[in-house]
C-alpha cells in the first residue's frame, strides 16, 4: 500500500525529519525557504497533507485552489492565524495545531523579556560591545525592580498561567489578569486577581503581557487608547501576535517615554520591523523565539505528525482545529 503524500514546508528538527521519512512519503523542505502561495497550492495539489507553519500564507483563495488532493494540514505551531480554518472545514480540511508543548519555554521567553526590559540588558550589551562603556558608576543604566511589582496577564490560557506562575512564585509579583474564559473563583485557585475590565487591568499594572491569539477579535487590541491607559512608565511585553499590538501606536508611546519599556517577540509584518522600532533604545527586540528550544520544537514536530498518523489511520485527530 503506498505511503500518504506529505510535504512539509520548512526544515524540521531532525528527530522530527526522521519519523516523518518514516512514516510517509515525505517531501522535506530542501532549503528552508518559503513557499508562497503559489508553492503551498501546489502542495495542496500533490500531496495528501501538508505539514505548515506561521508563516506559510494558507488563505481562502489558495486552500480552495484545485485541483487539490490534500485532505488534512497539520500547522507546526500552537497558533494558527495564517490558516483560514472557516475556508478549511468549508472544503472538509481537518486543520491540527500543536498546543501544550511550548508552554513553558514561550513562558520563559516571556520573562527573559520582561526582566530584559526593566533592567535595560539590551541598551547595556549594546552599549559595552561598542566600547562605549567607561566602567561602573552609581547612576548608571538604571532599571526598574521586578519584584513586588503587579504584572497584568491578558489572555490566561496555557502560557498566561505559566507566566503568571513563574511571575509570582519566582519573582515575588502580584499577578492580575483579564480573560474571557476565566472566572474570579478559578483565578484565586491560582493565585491570581482576575479582573473583567481590561482597561482596569492596564491601569493597575506595572508590566502588561500578552497571551491571546491573533483572532478579528484581539487586533490591534492594545491601541493607541489602550496604551493610554497603561502606568507611566509600565513595561509592555508581547509573545503572542504582533497584530494585537497597534505597532505605530506603540512606537509613539515609545518614544515619548509614556511607556518605559517594550520587550516583543513579535511583530505586526514579520519579518518587517519598522526602522523606528529598530532604532528605540527601549524596545527589547527578539526574533519570534518563544518557542525556540530544540525540546519544544522537536515536541511539536512529533506532536504534528501524531496529529497525522491518527487521522491517517481514522482514529480521532488529537489536536484538531478546523
Ligand atoms: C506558535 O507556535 O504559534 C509560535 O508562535 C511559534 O512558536
Amino acid at each position: 500500500m503506498s505511503l500518504p503524500i506529505v510535504t512539509v514546508t520548512r526544515r524540521l528538527p531532525r528527530a522530527v525529519e526522521e519519523r516523518l521519512a518514516l512514516l510517509f512519503e515525505a517531501r522535506l523542505s530542501p532549503d528552508d525557504r518559503a513557499l508562497g502561495a503559489e508553492g503551498l497550492a501546489r502542495a495542496l495539489a500533490e500531496s495528501d497533507a501538508v505539514v505548515s507553519t506561521l508563516g506559510d500564507p494558507l488563505t481562502a483563495d489558495v486552500l480552495g485552489r484545485t485541483p487539490r488532493r490534500a485532505r488534512v494540514i497539520a500547522q507546526f505551531g500552537v497558533g494558527y492565524d495564517n490558516i483560514d480554518v472557516a475556508a478549511a472545514a468549508a472544503l472538509g480540511i481537518t486543520v491540527t495545531n500543536t498546543p501544550g508543548v511550548l508552554t513553558e519555554d514561550t513562558a520563559d521567553a516571556a520573562m527573559l523579556l520582561l526582566l530584559a526590559a526593566a533592567r535595560r540588558a539590551s541598551e547595556g550589551a549594546r552599549e559595552l560591545r561598542e566600547g562605549r562603556w567607561t566602567g561602573w558608576r552609581p547612576t548608571h543604566n538604571l532599571g526598574v525592580r521586578v519584584s513586588g511589582k503587579t504584572l497584568g496577564v491578558i489572555g490566561f490560557g496555557r502560557i498566561g498561567r505559566a507566566v503568571a506562575t513563574r511571575a509570582r512564585l519566582g519573582f515575588g509579583m502580584t499577578v492580575i489578569a483579564w480573560s474571557r474564559s476565566l472566572s474570579p473563583a478559578q483565578g484565586a485557585k491560582t493565585g491570581v486577581t482576575v479582573v473583567d475590565d481590561l482597561d482596569e487591568l492596564l491601569a493597575q499594572s506595572d508590566f502588561v503581557s500578552l497571551h491571546v491569539p491573533s483572532t478579528a477579535e484581539t487586533r490591534h487590541l492594545i491601541d493607541a487608547r489602550r496604551l493610554s491607559r497603561m502606568r507611566p512608565g509600565a513595561i509592555l511585553i508581547n509573545t503572542a501576535r504582533g497584530d494585537v499590538v497597534d505597532e505605530a501606536a506603540l512606537i509613539a508611546a515609545l518614544r515619548d517615554g509614556r511607556l518605559a519599556a517594550a520587550g516583543l517577540d513579535v511583530y505586526e509584518r514579520e519579518p518587517s520591523i519598522p526602522a523606528d522600532l529598530l532604532a528605540l533604545p527601549n524596545a527589547v527586540l527578539l526574533p519570534h523565539i518563544g518557542s525556540a528550544t530544540i525540546e519544544a520544537r522537536t515536541a511539536m514536530g512529533l506532536l504534528a505528525v501524531d496529529n497525522l498518523v491518527a487521522f491517517f489511520e481514522g482514529r480521532p485527530v488529537p489536536n484538531r482545529v478546523a
